[in-house]
């Protein structure tokens, strides 16, 4: 299958574009999305882009009953040049594979979903959003559609990508969001599908999310599931704590999702020469550290969102504020070297960006 094969249906009626200052996160979808099929015997089949619409399908269709689903999340965005760029695109096209082998669904070829993205944003242009803090949010996801009730990996399924504009993904913007550790639910258990991007261990962290949310804090800190011990991820980010001048984040276990923002803190604190340990890190180390005074800074990493300083953790009762409540200075470098390489401010010095249009092009 190659690029040539795909089909564009342009939408005739556009949309009116929500104003870049006031944007929310991923409530209003572009123009144009893109699908394709799979059956079983033929493959991945009939790539286009055609107006976003509504789905229809079988009310027996297996992702209703079974929730075989995976997802990622990317974004594009507009440079101080006006390029349109995408951040590591290759690595969630990657990561969806890893997902889709956890979940039972066929591998997509990488290079192909990247150029119909590529196709997408373009015939989407306009909808990237410009203002600081802004941009096009990017939801590829994969379902089961075969209609039957067995429980068994479906025979065919739809790939589908749906275009966003957004702003934070937090009330509280770029200022710090307070966590509750979690102490009664579980998110994910080694040899479970804590690692894939599937949409049932986000359904499952719904109960956890609504209570924290009835205490006055933004989201969920999930421990290891065996000993409520160890801490894991937040539900939309990974962690990372800066305690005693050393930078810490959990290792990778397998219930754990391995971000593509993590993995370049990570490669970009390195490169700073500030190592990072990968480690299993416990609440009453981080408990202990704060009474003596030396968790300096707490602060989460994803796609949607960015580099989030985390302010406070309510953990049993017990109240741990974190740098007063204030973004930290390496959260704060973090975050604008990372903002600033993917909005072209600052060099792409570990060449992580790949250019979809120019703003010539545009033009
Ligand atoms: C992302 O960061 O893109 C995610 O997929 C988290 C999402 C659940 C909001």
């Amino acid at each position: 299958m190659n690029q040539l094969d795909m089909e564009i249906i342009f939408n005739k009626k556009k949309k009116e574009k929500p104003s870049s200052q006031t944007l929310e996160f991923g409530k209003v979808f572009t123009d144009h999305m893109f699908i394709m099929d799979y059956t079983r015997g033929q493959g991945w089949h009939d790539p286009r882009i055609i107006p976003y619409q509504p789905l229809s399908l079988d009310p027996s269709a297996m992702i209703f009953h079974y929730g075989q689903s995976v997802f990622e999340g990317m974004k594009a965005y507009l440079t101080q040049d006006k390029d349109i760029v995408l951040f590591r695109p290759e690595k969630n096209f990657q990561r969806l594979n890893k997902s889709n082998d956890r979940l039972c669904i066929p591998q997509l070829d990488v290079d192909f979903v990247l150029e119909a993205l590529k196709k997408l944003i373009k015939v989407d242009n306009e909808w990237v959003p410009e203002a600081p803090g802004t941009s096009l949010y990017i939801r590829p996801f994969v379902i089961s559609t075969e209609p039957y009730l067995g429980v068994a990996p479906s025979d065919s399924y739809k790939f589908i990508i749906i275009m966003s504009p957004v702003g934070s993904y937090y009330k509280e913007g770029i200022h710090p969001v307070k966590i509750a550790v979690e102490t009664e639910f579980t998110r994910a258990v080694s040899g479970g599908t804590g690692e894939a991007k599937t949409g049932g261990n986000y359904a499952s962290s719904l109960k956890a999310q609504e209570v924290s949310e009835s205490l006055g804090y933004s989201q969920v800190l999930w421990l290891d599931g065996v000993e409520k011990k160890y801490v894991e991820e937040v539900g939309s980010m990974n962690v990372f704590f800066k305690i005693n001048g050393e930078i810490i984040t959990p290792e990778l276990n397998g219930s754990i999702l391995q971000g593509v923002t993590r993995t370049s803190i990570i490669e970009l604190l390195n490169h700073w020469n500030i190592p990072v340990a990968e480690r299993k890190i416990s609440m009453a180390e981080i408990r202990e550290a704060y009474h003596e005074g030396k968790l300096e800074e707490a602060f989460g990493t994803g796609t949607a969102a960015v580099i989030s300083p985390i302010g406070e953790f309510l953990w049993n009762d017990e109240k741990m504020v974190i740098n007063n409540g204030l973004t930290g200075e390496i959260s704060k470098k973090l975050y604008d070297s990372l903002t600033g390489i993917q909005n072209g401010t600052e060099p792409d010095l570990l060449g992580w960006i790949t250019k979809v249009l120019t703003a010539e092009s545009v033009k």
